[in-house]
């Protein structure tokens, strides 16, 4: 049966004594819908990214259920649909690569299927922007409720969250975890379905779905096996109903307050570095650029607030407790535009919650956590367009450095050298890391977190400069700078560094500098990643459209065009 040629559209596709509405309700009633089930509107589409390969989002159809409770409490049809899923620890070569492949799903399906609106259910770290970049572009009113962070390990008397891995996997190098306690550590690290359980990409991006007004006020940080989360999931199926109606487009409620506000979150909770990279995505769907100028000064003038792990010391739980993001929200004042809307219909100013003073993981503008903000956007002749750090994370002895370069060409360059005894290397070294940005990775992998050496290890150093093209676990710590743009792949100036060239970085002056001299370097070959460029399909269309990092390393021809077929920005 072939609807082929009928145009797009919403839930009145199943109405009236045509042809193409009664197949629509036939084959619906196929399912075993009554008569008066097909009649009930809106229709409202559950985007579901639930899929067993990926557990962080496995817990999407308890989530599903119970939005479609809410959906058909409040009046309407909810259908629940599938697309593909990204699970970070299981996308290869990198699970960026697939970003824009999701977007893409999402956006076609919502666009082409009979429905007025779209509940997006994600969570691990691209699902969330991948969905919102693809509703986005599709144009119907959209919410989100995301997976939730799951629940918190013990391991020998402590908790343990995700980011305790990273510390651990340098120990277990160094010889001083047993097979044993390794063995412990795989059945305790992660103890329930949900995302990451401290402040990474993944809650980072739920924070960011709040605070633009897709995901329901509070909705970040309840447990992803807690019946808040399947409360909210129900409270946001009645609600999307309403939406439906407001036909309130999702490129509405991004708008450069609204992006302003959703960077000062970041910063506040000292928030993922690859949120930069997605919002920039996110601001570009809606035709909005977002300046390396404004970053700069937002993530400048705002201090980081909330004491939470990786960076702080306190679990999301307890931030919770402390009010969430709607505290933070309010603790930021006026550096936050308050009339943008919530998910609610209403406006951050009619969300907040009361101050009821200081609580332990959330301080005030007046007695922050850090004064000096989270994220420092960088710049210079290393990084002419810019690259970024997480200062929270950074170790302050190296916010000013100069260091001589160790370059590794790739992830298995530096695989097989990095912990070579003849590698001419010591604690003031700048560890550079190339080939492996949007083009060059491809998919701009989280391998910028570069492992000490083991020899330095050994002799106590616990964290260096390290600098490439690539991004960030949210969960991972260190002096690390990232996202240097243009990639070393398309020539940009990390292709020219050789191993020994002295390098500064000065996050208080937000510089990144090679120290040679230009004429040197005039005459130098960029070094290249070594390999050809992909034949066929989404690879080759990957390869031929992704931008830089500075515009979220989006394909050229998705950014600002409303609607499949829609014009340029
Ligand atoms: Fe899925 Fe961290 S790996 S959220």
């Amino acid at each position: 049966m072939s609807q082929e040629g009928t145009a797009r559209g919403g839930g009145e596709l199943f109405d009236g004594p045509s042809v193409d509405a009664f197949v629509h309700r036939a084959f619906m009633r196929g399912r075993g819908l009554s008569a008066e089930q097909v009649r009930r509107r809106p229709v409202i589409g559950i985007c579901s990214s639930w899929s067993e390969l990926n557990p962080c989002n496995s817990g999407l159809d308890r989530v599903a259920q119970a939005v479609k409770d809410g959906v058909t409490a409040a009046g309407g049809l909810p259908l629940v649909f599938p697309t593909i899923s990204i699970s970070e620890p299981f996308s290869r070569p990198s699970s960026m690569l697939l970003r824009n492949l999701m977007a893409m799903d999402v956006e076609q399906m919502i666009a082409s299927s009979p429905i007025d609106a779209v509940v997006l259910l994600g969570g691990c770290d691209k699902t969330v922007p991948a969905q919102l970049m693809g509703a986005i572009s599709a144009g119907k009113p959209a919410l989100v409720v995301t997976a939730g962070p799951r629940q918190v390990g013990c391991w020998r008397g402590e908790s343990l969250t995700v980011d305790d891995l990273w510390p651990l996997a340098d120990r277990r190098r160094q010889g001083l975890v047993s097979d044993e306690q390794w063995r412990e550590l795989e059945d305790c690290l992660n103890p329930s379905t949900g995302t990451c359980n401290v402040m990474g990409t993944a809650i980072t991006m739920a924070a960011i779905a709040e605070v633009l007004g897709f995901a329901l006020p509070g909705s970040s940080l309840p447990v992803a096996t807690g019946a808040r989360r399947l409360a909210l999931a129900e409270e946001t199926g009645r609600r999307i109903v309403a939406a439906a109606g407001e036909k309130l487009r999702p490129s509405e409620l991004v708008t450069p307050a609204a992006l302003e506000n959703a960077v000062r979150v970041v910063c506040a909770v000292s928030g993922s570095t690859n949120a930069v990279v997605h919002l920039a995505a996110i601001a570009g769907r809606a035709g909005i650029r977002l300046s390396r100028a404004k970053l700069r000064q937002w993530t400048r003038d705002t201090p980081v607030l909330a004491d939470v792990r990786p960076a702080g010391r306190h679990l999301l739980a307890q931030l919770e407790q402390d009010g969430g993001i709607p505290a933070v929200v309010r603790r930021l004042g006026d550096r936050m535009h308050l009339d943008c809307r919530t998910a609610t219909g209403r406006r951050w100013a009619d969300e907040l919650p009361p101050d009821e003073g200081p609580t332990p993981s959330l301080r005030t503008v007046e007695d922050p956590v850090d004064a000096d903000g989270a994220l420092a956007v960088l710049e210079g002749n290393l990084a002419p367009d810019g690259a970024i750090i997480k200062r929270s994370a950074a170790s302050a002895r190296l916010l000013r450095h100069v260091g001589p370069a160790v370059v590794f060409d790739g992830v298995d360059d530096l695989h097989a050298r990095i912990d070579d005894p003849a590698l001419p290397i010591g604690p003031d070294s700048v560890l550079v890391l190339r080939g492996t940005g949007p083009r060059g990775g491809p998919g701009m992998p989280e391998v910028g977190h570069l492992p000490i050496p083991r020899r330095l290890l050994d002799a106590g150093v616990d964290d260096m400069v390290r600098i490439s093209d690539a991004r960030m676990s949210g969960t991972a710590t260190g002096t690390v700078v990232l996202h240097v743009a243009p990639e070393a792949a398309v020539g940009g100036p990390l292709s020219l560094v050789r191993d020994g060239d002295p390098i500064r970085l000065d996050v208080p002056a937000g510089a990144l500098e090679l120290l040679v001299d230009p004429a040197v370097l005039g005459a130098r070959e960029p070094v290249l990643p070594a390999g050809v460029p992909p034949r066929r399909g989404y690879d080759l269309l990957y390869w031929r459209h992704v931008s830089q990092a500075p515009a979220g390393c989006d394909f050229d021809f998705l950014r600002g065009a409303e609607g499949p077929g829609g014009g340029d920005d």
